[in-house]
């Protein structure tokens, strides 16, 4: 797993996710000289050049992140602290709390039900999420015995068809919450983005690698 792949060794290949990650890393990876050359929202290309020949980007699912870059397809990426803990980070060396896409990782239900009275009564709780572990472990904890939904998305639906009891999803804003009348009961935790880098390419390509390092840790630490 801890490998690169083959690939040749006077290149770098950025692992990132559309959206906010990619929109998040641009002004850290401009403050390490690199410009992205072709935008992924309008582009349907995978691979995206950078003004520096030797760096490219590729675009793939949040998820995904992790995969490629454990496997050495991609040399470093950026991922959530979410879906680090999710899918696991074994192999990867994780040096920069990148600070961007903040958000926390939350219990919410509908306006209308009583989280306290329930938890109270023992009930059995029903908890949809996309954070299988993280909600097991967070009930464990608690003492609180759940049947844990697995979705992929769209959390926010499940109280409000019936489908669930509580939902453990990510909350930003609160927007989304409100839109459907849920509230958010308890926080988990805090998440932010990751730097995560394949060992071997940072044995082997330091010389490429640490400078980006560099910058991406003045420039996420500046901006905090
Ligand atoms: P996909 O759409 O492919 O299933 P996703 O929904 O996880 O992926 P994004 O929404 O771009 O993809 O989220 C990427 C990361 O950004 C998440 O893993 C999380 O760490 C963070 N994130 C998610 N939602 C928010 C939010 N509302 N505000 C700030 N950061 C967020
Ligand atoms: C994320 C998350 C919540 C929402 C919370 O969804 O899954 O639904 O953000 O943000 P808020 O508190 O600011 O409203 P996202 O915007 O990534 O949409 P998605 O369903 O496409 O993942
Ligand atoms: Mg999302």
């Amino acid at each position: 797993m801890n490998q690169t792949a083959e690939r040749p060794s006077q290149e770098l290949i950025l692992a990132l996710s559309k959206g906010r990650i990619f929109e998040e890393t641009m002004p850290l990876l401009e403050a390490a000289g690199i410009t992205v050359l072709e935008d992924p929202e309008t582009s349907r290309k995978l691979i995206l050049p950078t003004n520096k020949p030797q760096v490219r980007v590729i675009i793939v699912r949040a998820t995904d992140v992790p995969t490629y870059v454990q496997y050495g397809a991609a040399d470093f990426g950026v991922a959530g602290k979410d879906v680090l803990q999710e899918n696991g980070s074994t192999g990867l060396y994780q040096p920069i709390d990148l600070q961007i896409a903040r958000c926390r990782l939350s219990v919410a239900v509908k306006k209308d039900f009583d989280y306290e009275k329930a938890i109270r009564q023992g009930a059995r709780l029903r908890v949809a999420s996309k954070y299988v572990q993280a909600a097991r472990e967070h009930f464990a904890k608690k003492g609180i015995h759940v049947d844990i939904i697995k979705l992929y998305g769209s959390m926010e639906l499940a109280p409000l068809v019936g489908l669930s009891d509580v939902i453990v999803d990510l909350v930003s804003t609160g927007n989304t919450l409100k839109a459907n009348n849920l509230v958010e009961v308890e926080q988990i935790q805090e998440i932010t983005s990751r730097l995560i880098v394949n060992q071997a390419s940072l044995k082997l390509k330091r010389q490429m690698l640490q400078p980006i390092l560099d910058a991406f840790k003045a420039a996420s630490t500046y901006s905090e």
